[in-house]
């Protein structure tokens, strides 16, 4: 059984990322596209063999075959978009963040449940082979208790004329709702923890954006864990290391270029039989570093897959909205703290 897709803002990650995930998912069929570009539109339509090309939502949405859109276009056009969509009975997989605010998301969650349409959003790093093993670790207790983990992720973003993400009314926020958000998301999924209470700082030391260039997000976890995520839009993609840490009573996970638009990079876990008794000389131990194995995959393939599971009713939702305003709230609740001028 195949779902007949359309996807809607076809022109920028969908074509770069996952258009190419579509075509190699088994359950997904791609009948058609849709841009405000109409050159993106006719791009798509050709590179991946759609049927169709539009530049208006309501033919895409006319076409009683499509069951399922994926909509990709710029933040500020999702709500009105998701609206369209549920109202066609069209279920709906929509790009992160789903909406300008928690409460815009909040609404495009209740008009779907309304609807009676199934919505996901998409995550795609929950579905990368390292993020999945790292939460299978943690969760058979391999580290203990949790007691804190950290993220960076970054993007060089210098100033571009008329960007919708670099201005606030468009996209809701800079780095940290563009980048932590995944970081956030990732400390949640493998860890299985929640944000109790949430601080941090957000900034614009470098470009003169009405978003922000950089936040930190520091947050206390249910558990009581103290976790880092800090994003930049000001750190040039060469100087980047892009780790993610997690840290228990027992042992770590140390990742290495996992957060990332492609399956890759590395880990390393160490996992301790004891933690032992203070040792005042502070000598490292010789730990040996658990091996791990996993096939890389297409993290947007087995994102549409997932969700074409959950729309056959062969499985869960993969990220519901529910999950995914959780970890847009963890961004928000840092904004607010600095006054949510930025
Ligand atoms: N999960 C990921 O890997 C990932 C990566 C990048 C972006 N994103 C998310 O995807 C969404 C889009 O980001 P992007 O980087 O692709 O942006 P983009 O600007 O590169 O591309 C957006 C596309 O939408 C089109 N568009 C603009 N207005 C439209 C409208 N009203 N109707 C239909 N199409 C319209 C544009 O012409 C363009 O082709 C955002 O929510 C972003 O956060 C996700």
């Amino acid at each position: 059984m195949k779902i007949k897709w359309g996807v809607i803002g076809c022109g920028g990650i969908a074509d770069r990322r996952t258009l190419p995930g579509m075509m190699l998912a088994e359950n997904a069929e791609l009948i058609a596209v849709m841009d405000a570009n109409p050159e993106a539109a006719n791009r798509c339509k050709e590179k991946y063999n759609a049927k169709y090309a539009f530049t208006k939502i309501e033919d895409l949405l006319s076409l009683a075959e499509i069951e399922a859109v994926y909509i990709a276009s710029p933040v500020f056009c999702h709500k009105e978009q998701c609206l369209l969509a549920a109202k066609a009975k069209k279920h709906i997989l929509l790009e992160k963040p789903m909406g300008l605010t928690t409460e815009e998301s909040t609404e495009i969650a209740a008009i779907c449940e309304q609807e009676g349409v199934k919505l996901g959003v998409a995550f795609m790093m929950r579905f990368h082979s390292y993020h999945q093993k790292m939460r299978e670790i943690v969760s058979a207790g391999t580290l203990g208790e949790i007691v804190s983990a950290r993220a960076q992720f970054t993007c060089w973003y210098p100033e571009i004329e008329n960007c919708w993400r670099q201005n606030k009314t468009l996209s809701g926020g800079g780095a940290m709702l563009d980048m932590a958000i995944h970081s956030i998301d990732l400390i949640r999924y493998i860890t299985g923890l929640e944000v109790q209470d949430a601080t941090g700082f957000t900034g614009n030391q470098i470009f003169k954006y009405n978003v922000d260039d950089a936040g930190i997000g520091v947050y206390r976890m249910n558990n009581g864990a103290l976790c880092v995520v800090d994003s930049a839009f000001n750190i040039p993609d060469d100087a980047s290391v892009s780790k993610l840490e997690i840290y228990g009573t027992r042992g770590s996970i140390v990742a290495k270029g996992t957060l990332s638009q492609e399956e890759g990079g590395e880990i390393e876990v160490l996992a301790l039989e004891d933690a032992g008794e203070y040792d005042a000389q502070q000598n490292r131990s010789t730990a040996m570093p658990v091996p791990v194995s996993v096939t890389f995959g297409n993290m947007y393939t087995k994102e549409i897959e997932a969700f074409g599971r959950a729309v056959l009713g062969m499985g869960e939702i993969p990220v519901t909205a529910e999950d995914a305003i959780r970890s847009q709230k963890a961004i928000e609740d840092v904004y607010k703290v600095n006054g949510a001028s930025l």
